[in-house]
């Protein structure tokens, strides 16, 4: 009797008919792209004003290492600043104990969702996060650049070079002086191991630590990987690429200053915008392989959750599952290309239309990579400082790529050693 009641008081929350619960003020994390004001806080304060709530928008750094450090202060503070949160695809073991278990609240929505990223969001039995959108690594193209130089998309880092080089040095030639043949993630944070694992897994190089836990990383291919993308830097990608994030990488794109970059679907609505100038000129493919392996695309993506220190958790439950619900994640996908993580939605001709890539590449987003969050459990963001940091090295020439993934092998087990 008791279950059959909370069953129903979570139903009406969960559709928003929330009589007699109160008005209240929640604040949403919502990421901190150009599209996520228009898609993400504009519904949230939407659902708000249809509800009897406010909702206010937490404008997350754009970094996620930076965001999910903010976040960990806040939860050690037991802050109840924030209500919603959004929670990278690598954090669920990280933050679990910060967040509240949604199967109450759910009403077993989660099983429109894709399995995999379910079962990454439940920690010990518990949902901590409601699917919102997938991403996984990909490479974008000046159409109409490489028609220009009668190039077709690489499909290995060596065509990709070549083809580089070639486009660049004729736009310059040109008069495009500042033009760049390839930008990609390369600050020193959570972006560049999304890229690096791209890169070593490319090569056959590996997963880092494998889903076993052991440590992979020391191996010939992976030491190649990291050295061909050294030899990247300064060459067809400018030098500052080392201080890059994805927004630094569209920002040089998107405004016709390159010929391919690496990014996530995000980018692919911001370069159709109105206002784009490459509006129309922009293809996407798998990223390319390495010598002897295959491509690699890094599995990314978030859910939302709520924090265990809201004052409002049932309204803030409802509204994740709002965002997070079919209507949501279509707009979400048709306006701002987030890859839904509802299965179904796959098959929407509105969304396809929008998103051609969401049907012609969905093998690269079902067969991405995982970086090894579950596996390191509480240790993944030192696991990921250290090879963020080896690559970095390794792409500003300080060491080699053999000495990188033998002294990273030394890290990771240390790491490893106080237990994961
Ligand atoms: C994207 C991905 C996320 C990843 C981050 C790295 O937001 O969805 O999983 O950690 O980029 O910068």
């Amino acid at each position: 009797m008791r279950i059959a009641f909370t069953r129903l008081a979570a139903a009406l929350l969960a559709t928003g008919i929330t009589a007699g619960a109160g008005a209240a003020t929640l604040t949403i994390s919502c990421g901190s792209n150009a599209a996520d004001a228009e898609y993400c806080g504009k519904f949230a304060q939407e659902w708000g004003r249809r509800n009897g709530h406010t909702v206010k928008m937490y404008s997350a750094p754009a970094s996620a290492t930076d965001n999910l450090a903010l976040l960990r202060q806040q939860f050690a503070a037991k802050s109840s600043d924030i209500d919603v949160i959004l929670i990278d695809v690598v954090w669920p073991g990280v933050i679990k104990d910060h967040l509240v278990d949604l199967k109450p609240y759910s009403q077993g929505a989660e099983a429109r969702h894709f399995p995999a990223i379910v079962a990454n969001n439940t920690v010990d039995g518990r949902l901590v996060g409601m699917p919102w959108y997938t991403d996984a690594g990909l490479l974008y193209f000046r159409r109409d650049l490489l028609d220009k130089y009668k190039l077709k998309p690489p499909t290995t880092w060596d065509a990709l070079a070549v083809a580089a080089k070639t486009v660049m040095e004729g736009e310059r030639a040109a008069g495009a002086k500042d033009f760049q043949g390839f930008v990609f993630q390369a600050k020193a944070y959570e972006g560049l191991s999304c890229d690096a694992l791209e890169w070593v897994a490319s090569f056959g190089g590996g997963e880092l630590v494998d889903k076993t836990g052991a440590v992979t990383i020391n191996n010939p291919a992976a030491a190649r990987a990291l050295d061909t993308a050294a030899g990247w830097v300064g060459t067809i990608a400018p030098s500052g690429v080392l201080n890059y994030g994805e927004e630094d990488t569209r920002g040089v794109f998107q405004t016709g200053g390159a010929l391919f970059m690496r990014n996530w679907p995000y980018a692919w609505s911001l370069a159709q915008a109105a206002d784009s100038p490459i509006k129309g000129k922009v293809g996407i493919v798998p990223l390319p392989a390495g010598p002897g392996g295959k491509p690699a695309a890094t599995l990314g993506g978030a859910q939302l959750g709520v924090s265990k220190y809201s004052k409002n958790v049932a309204a803030a439950a409802a509204l994740v599952m709002y965002m997070t619900g079919a209507e949501v994640q279509k707009k979400r996908a048709i306006g701002g290309s987030y890859n839904p993580t509802i299965v179904d939605l796959y098959k929407d001709p509105e969304v396809l239309k929008a998103n051609p890539f969401m049907g012609d590449l969905l093998p690269v987003f079902t067969s991405a990579v995982a970086r090894p969050a579950t596996v390191t459990g509480l240790k993944y963001p030192e696991v990921s400082r250290a090879f963020w940091d080896s690559a970095h090295d390794v792409l500003s020439r300080k060491i080699n790529g053999a000495e990188a993934v033998r002294r990273l092998e030394g890290k990771l087990k240390q790491i490893k050693r106080q237990a994961w």
